[in-house]
């Protein structure tokens, strides 16, 4: 049986906490496992808080937000942006970073299990950002751990700050300052395209959205559709979904094309990869039948499914996006740490 830390909140705020006015942070103590947990009032606090650590780090880079505060980034799968960004929002908050990017060099390889990995790293550090090859790890994390869980991605299930940084994306640039979030998300249409099944972020994002009145496009090849458990999700919400074959009939009305690569480390066979890896290239000439305002997302890396033409268009908005993730990690360490 599985017992809570008394760090824990899981929304009720607990008498045991030691600082005292964080206890009425939104969020303090709490894991980050999916988007399922957010209502659209917490995503504007979080974006709220994001766009001030953005106007932050561009007065004054650096600051003390998070001083003495330790976060553990504990990777079992390849990462660049989520694990470099973590570390850059907890070191721009004053924090400081356990790195273990290679498990293999770490006491994993001596067959240490999950649970005991995340019951050692927190006697260390005061948050936990674990992404794991398995569906379901970092639930599972949560439920070892007295310190919060963030989830980083978990196999093909969800990679919800991608998703939440995702969508602050959507918001920044497609979107009117001061305007309440639904004026900014309802009546755009959201384009993934790709590798549906097994893409983590999408299956985050999508749930996001649903929590507005979005439309909603999935193109890919046949054997990597959006998951049909999603899409049954979605559709209890009233959001229209359609899926297409061909990018062709989705473009002109899009106003955020999200692509992502076909992942070559999910297919159990590699000829099944072959077939499909290359299904959708975007390059200058795809974009001459979309919008002139639009965007085109990615969360990287890509693997040639965006050609490198591509960046030179305003309305590739990749690079950017990556950028806005710092902000929204740096917004949601301090919301878990009490200090937002
Ligand atoms: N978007 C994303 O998760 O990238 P990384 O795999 O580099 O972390």
């Amino acid at each position: 049986m599985f017992t809570q830390s008394p760090l824990k909140t899981n929304g009720s705020h607990s008498s045991h906490l030691p600082f005292g006015d964080q206890r009425t942070a939104p969020w303090y103590g709490q894991d980050i496992l999916s988007v399922k947990q957010f209502t659209v009032a917490d995503l504007q606090y979080i974006f709220e808080v994001a766009h001030e650590m953005r106007e932050m780090v561009a007065r004054v880079g650096t600051f003390d937000l998070l001083k003495g505060k330790i976060l553990a980034n504990l990777f079992y799968e390849p990462s660049t942006r989520t694990s470099s960004s973590f570390t850059a929002a907890m070191e721009r908050l004053g924090g400081s970073v356990i790195p273990i990017s290679e498990v293999k060099y770490s006491s994993v390889s001596k067959g240490e299990s999950l649970p005991d990995t995340v019951r050692t790293l927190e006697c260390y550090a005061d948050v936990i950002v674990l992404r794991h090859p398995e569906k379901g790890a970092s639930a599972i994390a949560a439920q070892y751990a007295r310190k919060p869980i963030i989830n980083a991605g978990d196999g093909v299930g969800e990679h919800p700050t991608q998703a939440l940084l995702d969508m602050f994306t959507i918001i920044e640039e497609l979107g009117n300052p001061n305007t309440p979030i639904t004026a900014e998300l309802d009546g755009l249409t959201v384009t993934m395209l790709g590798d549906l099944k097994y893409g983590r972020t999408v299956h985050s994002l999508a749930r996001l959205l649903a929590m507005f009145n979005v439309k909603l496009n999935y193109v890919s090849p046949d054997i990597l559709r959006m998951p049909e458990e999603i899409i049954a999700e979605i559709r209890e919400k009233g959001i229209t979904q359609t899926e297409y074959t061909s990018l062709d009939a989705a473009l002109p009305e899009t106003d955020v094309l999200y692509v992502t690569r076909v992942q070559k480390e999910r297919f159990a066979d590699l000829d099944e990869y072959e077939s499909v890896r290359n299904a959708f290239i975007i390059s200058p000439e795809t974009l001459q039948a979309a919008k002139q305002r639009m965007i085109v997302m990615h969360p990287l890396p890509r693997v040639g499914e965006i050609t490198m033409e591509v960046d030179e268009d305003p309305r590739a908005a990749y690079f950017r996006q990556m950028e806005y993730g710092l902000y929204v990690r740096m917004a949601l360490l301090a919301m878990v740490l009490g200090k937002a």
